[in-house]
Order: structure tokens, then C-alpha cells, then sequence
């Protein structure tokens, strides 16, 4: 059997197996020293003050919801574009949710976007805003930062796509998570993205209070005045969203190949760019800020299926035939059956939606393999265009 070429996959060598087995052999495999470890270089990789590491990114997502406070009733703004994981977590929260729009080509809710959102629904109090650097490519941080103030609100990131990624701030590189210009960054650290434990999340801040609070919410809510592990209270009620020591071991020793990992990246990002950006007009890669520096997790492609009379769906099922398996990143929001408001689509992400893809980047691609997609994206056109 021909075996398929998927969008994504972890890296893993025999360091990541011997840094695991160790762990394993150590008296706690949760809540030790692996733990602890992956968190202090956490905190040194972001130079960030605080870094809790938990079981998921939508459990990251939670923790930075619960620890902020928002309540039911709150007013919470997003993109329409994203994973349904902040979504989600809002809603069972309780939370009020407006949905902005997105720019059409990069699929993230930009300031103007953002700000849009607030005129058009007449919005005077804001409790949180949070944004998402779709495939790793942080945009618009800085601006980002300036309706906070303005809206004295909380501003933050679902940076699920983005560890490993910075942005320039005066001609500085800030990495996404130093939580310089937001409140709460939040990562997931499933196998799909730039560095895995399995499954894992990790939460980053700067203010100490908030710090205090994700800690108790992570761990039930316990709080512990004494040495003496049977001394405790229960501050709130909270959950068990630890993150083992063994999966932090795996943590650790693909900490120490991020740079590795994202030159690699990099360079089959641009390799895709070289041939098949503008391709006989029909192809085009997003316009990003060149100063940046992205985490390259996805490569975003949008088609001009109009201009070829076929859709997305029809590109897809001839990319599975062919053995390559892309994906849509992500269906709107309010598309989606349990959306029980009434339907409004916005205008620019359904021409996101309808035009962008997926295609495969991870470490382990193969030139050859990387070759032959481009070859049979090629083919397409080829005998689609009239
Ligand atoms: C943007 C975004 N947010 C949240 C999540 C949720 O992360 P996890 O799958 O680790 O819960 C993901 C994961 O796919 C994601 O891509």
C-alpha cells in the first residue's frame, strides 16, 4: 500500500527516546523534577516570568480564561477563523462571544478588523479580546497591544500555531509568549505543531497574580501554606490539567531542536514559495510582515478557484487520490451545526474559507516527497484551466 503524505508530524530521534526513558525511571513520574525543568527553560526560551505547562492547548486556553476572570456575561472577542478550542471554553464559560472577521488572505482578525467588531455590534465593555497567528506567522502584535490600553481590556494570544515565533518590536525580535504586549499567551504542544509532548499545553505571563491563579485552576484548586503535603485548602474549585513528567521529558529534549526544527521549516516553506507562488496566476502565498520571524507550522495556500470552475472540496479529493493529505485551517466558526445564534457569515472569511488550504510541512519531509506534491499541485492546473 502506497502510503499518504500528511500535512503534519512529529520529529522524533533517539535523544527525545532516552530523555523518556529516564524519566520514567525516575520515584515520580508526575509532578517532579521533569516538570519543573521544562518550565524554568521555558521561562529562559520565552524570557518570559511565568510558564506553566498543562495536558492540552484548549486546557492553555481555559486556564488563561478562568485565570482572567471572564465570567458569565463577559464580553469576549475573536476571530471567526480559528480551531473551535477558545470557542469552546468561552462558551461553556458562559462568556458572550462576538466573532470578527479576518483578512481574506492571511485568515487572521486584524486591528482594524477587531475594531470593526466592536463598532458594528455597538460593544462598550470589553472584558478579553483574543487573537491567533494562523500558521505560525504573528501579525499586528504591537497594534494589537494599543487597543488594549485603549479599551482597557485583557488582550490574549491563542498562540497555538506560533511557538518558536517572534515579531519585530524597535528592531528588536520579541518571541510570541514573552508576553511583552499581552496579558496571556497560550501554545499546544500536540504532535502536529513545531514541538510536541504528546499532548500538552503551555501557559506564559507576566503578571504574577494571574501566574497565582492558573497554578490553583491547573491542580484543583489546591493551595499549600505548609511543607506537609496533608496540609491543604481548596482556594477554588479547579482541574486536574497536569502535565506528566514523562511527557515534559519529551518536552525538554524537543526544547533543545526548536532552532533545528524551524530552519527546516523554513526552508521547505520557501521552497514551496519559489515554485509555486503566482503559479500561471492561480496560486498565492500570503503578504506577511518580512521582519517577523514565524513559526512556519502551516503553509497556507490560496487558489483562485473561481478563475479554475472548480472549488476547494474538488482540489482536496484530488490531493487524497494522489495520496497527500491537506487540510482546511478552519471552517468558520459560525458554520459549524451547534452555533445556535442566527447565522451571519462575514464577507472576508468566507472568501478565506473557500480559498485557502493546507499543504504538508513537518522535519521529516523528503525532498523527493516535497517535489512530488508540487508536481501533482502542478498537474491540476494543468488540466483544470480552459
Ligand atoms: C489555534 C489552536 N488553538 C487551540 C488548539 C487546541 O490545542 P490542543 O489540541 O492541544 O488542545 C489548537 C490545536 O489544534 C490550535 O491549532
Amino acid at each position: 500500500m502506497i502510503s499518504k503524505i500528511p500535512y503534519g508530524r512529529q520529529y522524533i530521534d533517539k535523544n527525545d527516546l532516552s530523555k523518556v526513558s529516564k524519566s520514567l525511571k525516575q520515584p515520580l513520574i508526575t509532578t517532579g523534577n521533569f516538570v519543573d525543568d521544562f518550565e524554568k527553560k521555558l521561562r529562559k526560551f520565552f524570557k518570559v516570568d511565568n510558564a506553566f505547562v498543562c495536558n492540552s492547548g484548549t486546557s492553555a486556553l481555559h486556564l488563561a480564561f478562568l485565570a482572567s476572570d471572564i465570567k458569565k456575561g463577559d464580553v469576549v472577542i475573536m476571530p471567526a477563523i480559528n480551531f473551535i478550542s477558545a470557542y469552546s471554553m468561552c462558551k461553556l464559560i458562559g462568556a458572550r462571544i462576538y466573532l470578527s472577521d479576518v483578512d481574506p488572505k492571511t485568515g487572521q482578525m486584524t486591528p482594524k478588523l477587531l475594531l470593526e467588531c466592536i463598532k458594528r455590534n455597538k460593544i462598550r465593555k470589553i472584558k478579553a479580546f483574543i487573537t491567533m497567528y494562523m500558521g505560525g506567522f504573528a501579525e499586528n502584535i504591537i497594534e494589537f497591544h494599543r487597543i488594549k490600553k485603549r479599551f482597557n481590556c485583557l488582550f490574549i494570544e491563542d498562540a497555538c500555531h506560533a511557538f518558536g515565533a517572534s515579531y519585530i518590536y524597535k528592531k528588536k525580535l520579541i518571541k510570541v509568549g514573552a508576553c511583552k504586549h499581552s496579558d496571556i499567551s497560550t501554545f499546544s504542544l500536540h504532535p502536529l505543531k513545531p514541538i510536541t509532548t504528546g499532548e500538552g499545553g503551555i501557559v506564559t505571563t507576566n503578571n504574577n497574580l494571574l501566574a497565582k491563579k492558573i497554578k490553583q485552576f491547573r491542580s484543583h484548586g489546591i493551595i499549600r501554606h505548609s511543607k506537609f503535603h496533608w496540609k491543604y485548602d481548596i482556594l477554588s474549585y479547579g482541574f486536574n490539567y497536569r502535565l506528566s513528567d514523562i511527557n515534559s521529558a519529551l518536552g525538554i529534549s524537543q526544547l533543545e531542536k526548536i532552532s533545528f526544527f524551524l530552519k527546516k521549516r523554513k526552508k521547505i516553506y520557501e521552497y514551496y514559495k519559489t515554485k509555486l507562488n503566482n503559479y500561471k496566476n492561480l496560486i498565492n502565498f500570503p503578504k506577511y510582515n518580512e521582519k517577523n520571524k514565524p513559526s512556519y507550522h502551516l503553509v497556507l495556500i490560496s487558489i483562485d478557484f473561481k478563475n479554475l470552475k472548480k472549488n476547494k472540496d474538488d482540489f482536496l479529493k484530488y490531493l487524497y487520490k494522489n495520496n497527500i493529505i491537506s487540510q482546511f485551517h478552519y471552517i468558520p466558526i459560525y458554520n459549524f451545526k451547534t452555533f445556535k445564534s442566527k447565522k451571519k457569515k462575514l464577507k472576508n472569511s468566507e472568501e478565506y474559507h473557500a480559498s485557502t488550504l493546507s499543504i504538508p510541512i513537518y522535519h521529516s519531509l523528503k525532498n523527493k516527497d516535497q517535489n512530488l506534491i508540487i508536481d501533482v499541485i502542478k498537474k491540476f492546473f494543468k488540466y483544470s484551466k480552459n
